[in-house]
């Protein structure tokens, strides 16, 4: 939080604001009480001191990307004031209000202000606001090359910097068209942006300054510190452009929903238990925040100090996340043959594997490699492994384990077979047949359709549900006969864990110790936390599971009963494994119930 910006004496005290409408209402009524307006202009920066501010994020999609003029974001009000919220290029703004109307003049409010915030106390209902900051100057990305080739070398091999010159784009007449520029060019309608390929040649295609916001006082001063370009995470950057909205519905067929698709899913933000964990346990951040939350991942990745509880809240698993937005890394398929990971300066020359993925991606779609996240992140990354798998991992569950059941995130080892206990004999690895699809998660969870019409537009596979069945007909025969092998396999499965939840709550009544079963009924089975299947209060606690014993055998039976609940793909995952891991289960509670 910025400091409050004091409001000269001379304005009227608080209880004179009448009708403040709620909260909600205040951005999208037709004539609300506070309007919003934003203004530029040079200003001169009067030697203010720099305060150390965390940004807010981008929390609005600005066509273009990060927007070369301030833009108000947010109106909240507090007990006594308002909260104002505002997002733009790096650099110092100065917040203005007009109270009413008419012709009442435009007042500055506080001073030079570097953070992109102000409380105000002390508001009459008529006040209008704006934001301004200096000028924007965008120069281009060559400029940026000195200092930062490594990222500028890779970054103009994406699509990005292709974005005004691709032979669909200008057939379509883009190049000249203004409803296009703003997310295929660079600060397009903006001072000093893009005007058209003769005049302004070096900003056509998306370019660093559209990620990072104009940078060409930054390029000349590159010790100032109050003009770094903005590095912004929050999936908003990316959706500014990547929004199906925003564009002219003639050209709909080229623009997925991919930020509206995203923003339906839970990747959109940090889980709100997670979230309270970090304000409360500031270990957690590292530990839950390494899979919940993009600003933390990033600072590890990165091997960046890590954010406070505020800051590791605040952005979700973002396109920033997934994405590889500078492309230094370029995988193609391990099923293809071969992964390859390189660093900056690569030049794709790896189409004899038959198979490129340019989309920026830092991980391959498939691996065979057993993977689970525990202890330091910086041991145990391997951007090798399936992207999905970096999270969606067993982080290392284990039939030892007291406190909690296994993590709901298995998906990954449970596909390749390689979690949970299994009969004596079995082979320790046995990956489902669905494992072998080329894009393993992807295959199932981002399956794509092509715009049709208007009420058929495109599905880009960012809300990553399995949203449909057709990937299953190449093997199932068609879609239909996979959905019913699906809802046959469900049936069986919750048949399966009814059973050995049955036989768990009977070794409970009967078999456990005394003081367990006075204690906990039929949670005497049951984790310290115990998991979905048994409501109402806590399990044993660590201690109490160690003695009087809970059996090894009953501890592995819950864990793989609760692997197969957990993973949420009711089997379908890897369908015969599954099976196996409760059969098993099961034998061995009934083992126990006949001792
Ligand atoms: C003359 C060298 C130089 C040039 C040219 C230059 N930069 Fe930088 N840039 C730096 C330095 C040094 C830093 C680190 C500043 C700091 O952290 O205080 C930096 C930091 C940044 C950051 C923030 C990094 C972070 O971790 O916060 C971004 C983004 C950035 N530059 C983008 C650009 C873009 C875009 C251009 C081209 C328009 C550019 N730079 C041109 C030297 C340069
Ligand atoms: C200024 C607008 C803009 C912003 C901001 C932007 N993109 Fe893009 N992006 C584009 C355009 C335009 C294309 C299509 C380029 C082409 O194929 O001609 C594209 C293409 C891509 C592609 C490649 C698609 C392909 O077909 O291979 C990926 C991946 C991508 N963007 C990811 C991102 C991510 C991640 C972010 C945020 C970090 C982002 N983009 C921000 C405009 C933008
Ligand atoms: C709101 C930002 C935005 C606007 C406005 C916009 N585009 Fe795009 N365009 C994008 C993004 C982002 C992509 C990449 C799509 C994706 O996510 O795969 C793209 C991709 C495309 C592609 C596919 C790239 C290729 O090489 O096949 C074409 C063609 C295209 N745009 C044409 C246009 C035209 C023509 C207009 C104006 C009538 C326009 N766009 C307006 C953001 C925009
Ligand atoms: C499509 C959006 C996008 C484009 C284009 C882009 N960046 Fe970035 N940049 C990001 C994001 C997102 C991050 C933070 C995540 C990361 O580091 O990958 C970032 C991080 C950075 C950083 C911080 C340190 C680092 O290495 O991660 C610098 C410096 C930087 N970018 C410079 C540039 C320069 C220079 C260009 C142009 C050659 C450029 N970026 C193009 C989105 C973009
Ligand atoms: C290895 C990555 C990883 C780590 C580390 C991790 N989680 Fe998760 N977590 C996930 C994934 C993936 C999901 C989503 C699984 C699903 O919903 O099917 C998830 C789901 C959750 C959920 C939602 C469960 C639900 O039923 O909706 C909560 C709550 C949660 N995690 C808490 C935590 C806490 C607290 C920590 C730290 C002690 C943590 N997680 C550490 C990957 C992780
Ligand atoms: C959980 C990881 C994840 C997140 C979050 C994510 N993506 Fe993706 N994205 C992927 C994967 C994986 C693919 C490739 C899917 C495929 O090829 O089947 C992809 C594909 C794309 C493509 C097309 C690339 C191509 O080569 O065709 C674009 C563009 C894109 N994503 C943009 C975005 C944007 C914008 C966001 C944020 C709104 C986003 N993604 C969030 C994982 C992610
Ligand atoms: C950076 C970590 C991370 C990556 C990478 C990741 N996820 Fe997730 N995913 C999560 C977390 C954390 C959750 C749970 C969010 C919550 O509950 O708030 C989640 C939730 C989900 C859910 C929703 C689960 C539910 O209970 O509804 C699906 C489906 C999913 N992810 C699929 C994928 C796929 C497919 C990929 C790869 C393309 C992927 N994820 C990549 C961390 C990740
Ligand atoms: C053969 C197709 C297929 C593959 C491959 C696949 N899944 Fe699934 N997944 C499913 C189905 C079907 C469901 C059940 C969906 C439902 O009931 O809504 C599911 C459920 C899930 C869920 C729980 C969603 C929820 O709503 O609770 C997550 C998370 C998930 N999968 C992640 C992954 C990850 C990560 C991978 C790769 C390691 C993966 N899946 C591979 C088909 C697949
Ligand atoms: C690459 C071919 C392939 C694809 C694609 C595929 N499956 Fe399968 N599926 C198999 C094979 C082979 C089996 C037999 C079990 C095994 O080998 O793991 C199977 C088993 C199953 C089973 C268990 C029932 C049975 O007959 O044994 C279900 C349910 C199932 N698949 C559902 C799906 C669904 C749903 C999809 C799409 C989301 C899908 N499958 C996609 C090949 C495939």
């Amino acid at each position: 939080m910025g400091p409050p910006v004091q409001l000269p004496n001379h304005f009227p005290p608080a209880h004179s604001i009448p009708n403040l409408p709620g909260k909600s209402g205040w951005l999208r009524q037709p004539r609300p009480a506070l309007l919003l307006a934003l203004l530029t202009g040079a200003l001169a920066i009067l030697g203010a001191t720099v305060m150390a501010q965390v940004p807010t994020h981008l929390t609005i999609p600005q066509p273009g990307g990060v927007p070369g003029l301030p833009v108000m974001t947010g109106i909240e009000r507090t007990s006594n004031g308002v909260s104002l919220t505002w997002y733009g290029p790096a650099g110092y703004y100065q917040l203005y209000q007009k109270l009413g109307l008419g012709n009442a003049a435009w007042q500055t409010v506080g001073g030079l202000n570097f953070s992109n915030r102000a409380t105000l106390t002390g508001l009459r209902s008529n006040a209008f606001f704006r934001v301004a900051c200096a000028s924007p100057k965008y120069t281009g990305s060559q400029t940026c090359t000195e200092c930062h080739a490594p990222i500028h070398d890779p970054q103009v091999l994406t699509p990005h910097a292709a974005a005004f010159t691709g032979s669909r784009f200008i057939s379509l007449g883009g190049q000249t068209n203004s409803s296009c520029l703003p997310c295929h060019t660079v600060g397009a309608g903006v001072p000093t942006g893009f005007v058209n390929l003769s005049k302004t040649p070096k900003l056509a295609g998306v370019q660093c300054e559209n990620c990072h916001g104009p940078a060409a006082v930054h390029a000349a001063n590159p010790e100032d510190p109050t003009m770094v370009p903005r590095v912004e995470l929050a999936a908003a950057l990316c959706g500014g452009c990547h929004n199906a909205a925003f564009v002219p519905s003639s050209v709909a067929a080229y623009h997925p929903p991919r930020y509206e698709e995203w923003n339906t899913s839970e990747h959109r933000a940090v889980d709100a238990v997670v979230a309270a964990k970090f304000a409360t346990n500031s270990a957690s951040i590292q530990t839950c925040g390494a899979c919940h939350s993009g600003t933390v991942r990033e600072a590890l990745t990165e091997d960046q100090p890590l954010p406070g509880a505020a800051e590791a809240a605040a952005v979700g698993i973002a396109c920033a996340t997934c994405h590889d937005a500078h492309s230094l890394y370029t995988h193609t398929n391990v099923l293809a043959g071969v992964v390859t990971n390189v660093l900056a300066n690569f030049t794709f020359t790896n189409s004899v594997l038959g198979r490129i993925y340019t989309n920026q991606i830092p991980s391959p779609f498939a691996s065979f490699q057993p993977y689970h996240t525990t202890g330091a992140f910086a041991t145990n990354y391997n951007p090798e492994i399936n992207l999905c798998a970096q999270c969606h991992n067993d982080r290392g569950a284990s039939p030892a384990d007291t406190d909690f059941p296994p993590h709901p995130s298995g998906q990954y080892n449970l596909l390749l077979g390689a979690v949970g206990v299994i009969p004596p004999g079995e082979p320790t690895n046995q990956p489902a047949t669905h494992a072998f699809l080329e894009k393993q998660c992807a295959a199932c969870h981002m399956q794509t359709s092509a715009y049709v019409s208007p009420s058929q537009p495109a599905v880009s596979g960012h809300s990553f549900e399995m949203a449909s069945f057709n990937v299953c007909a190449t093997c199932h025969g068609s879609a239909v006969t996979a959905m019913n092998l699906a809802s046959f396999l469900e049936f069986d499965i919750n048949m399966q864990v009814q059973t050995v939840n049955a036989s768990l709550n009977s070794w409970a009544l009967t078999k456990a110790p005394v003081a367990l079963r006075t204690k906990y009924g039929t949670r005497a089975w049951e984790y310290s936390t115990p998991g979905s299947l048994s409501p109402g209060g806590p399990g044993p606690t660590a201690a109490e599971q160690t003695a009087p014993a809970v059996p090894l055998a009953i501890k592995q039976a819950r864990h793989n009963l609760y692997l197969v609940v957990n993973d949420g793909s009711h089997g379908v995952h890897n369908p015969l494994y599954c099976l196996d891991l409760l059969n098993y289960a099961n034998a061995l509670v009934q083992q126990e119930l006949h001792k």
